[in-house]
């Protein structure tokens, strides 16, 4: 097994392959962002399935050894199904830091932000039932918020969009807030100038990172002499260029992946694994 794959509808998912590169900077990953899809958010759990199984088994194809779905909503649609299917494949999913969320409150108020999907799923209504049934959780769906980070909208248009995303949240005292899409932490900055720094930003990102780590260990798999991930995209390939020297001061080379007929094609050829 050569690398970790990775996947999100977008450049959400960077903000975890970033955590994993921060936490062992040799484990080679594979990054697709199915931007033909995006967003994932308003699209139904079935259709989600069908992507992220295309996906995962052109990750395989190319010598994914551990499959990391850095996408909540996919991972509220896909990731039981998947672990199913492919039994010999390890998979880290994306769950809503909602458990550390409800232990860190002070208020007994969490906010949310995550994807409608996401916000539906089976995940996130047994997490907070088991484990933040004493806080109440005020969530948003934030519609359009992922569509406008990934086209790098200004400060004065996002502004008003998060006012009105974390309003009610805002209003009933929340003090601890999930990022419940991986999109959301490239936004951080912007958030903790509207909340102030007496409102606590959760990000599941380093724990997924880490839980990924432990499975690559537990697995056997090794780490490379050398190490070169890959990047690649549904949709334009200079754009996702762009958006990892912008927000991840990466340069690197972006392969087009295209979809035809409901199958994931890759321009390169598969390794094997
Ligand atoms: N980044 C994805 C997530 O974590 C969602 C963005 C989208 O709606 O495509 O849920």
């Amino acid at each position: 097994m050569n690398c970790v794959g990775i996947f999100d509808s977008g450049l959400g998912g960077l903000t975890v392959w970033q955590a994993i590169k921060q936490l062992e900077p040799d484990l080679p990953c594979l990054y697709l962002a199915d931007h033909a899809h995006l967003p994932y958010g308003p699209r139904g759990q079935d259709e989600i399935l069908r992507l992220a199984r295309q996906i995962t088994r052109q990750l395989l194809a190319h010598g994914a050894g551990l499959i990391v779905i850095a996408c909540n909503t996919a991972s509220a649609a896909a990731l039981d199904t998947l672990r199913d299917e492919f039994p010999a494949t390890p998979f880290v999913g994306m769950e809503p830091a909602v458990k550390p969320a409800a232990l860190h409150t002070r208020s007994g108020v969490v906010g949310l932000m995550a994807t409608r999907g996401t916000l539906e799923g089976r995940l996130l209504r047994q997490t907070a039932q088991r484990f933040a049934g004493h806080v109440e959780i005020v969530s948003s769906e934030c519609p359009g918020l992922a569509e406008a980070i990934e086209n790098g909208v200004d400060d004065a248009a996002l502004m008003p969009q998060l006012h009105t995303h974390t309003a009610q949240m805002r209003a009933r005292g929340a003090d601890t807030i999930v990022l419940g899409c991986t999109h959301y932490p490239l936004i951080q900055p912007q958030l903790g100038q509207l909340l102030g720094p007496q409102v606590r930003l959760l990000d599941p990102a380093p724990a997924v990172a880490r839980q990924a780590l432990r499975l690559w260990q537990a697995h056997g798999f090794l780490l490379p002499a050398r190490t070169t991930d890959r990047f690649a995209s549904t949709g334009s390939a200079s754009r996702l260029q762009a958006m990892l020297e912008r927000h991840f001061k990466r340069r690197a080379d972006v392969e087009s992946w295209v979809w035809q007929n409901g199958e994931l094609c890759s321009d390169s050829p598969p390794t094997a694994a």
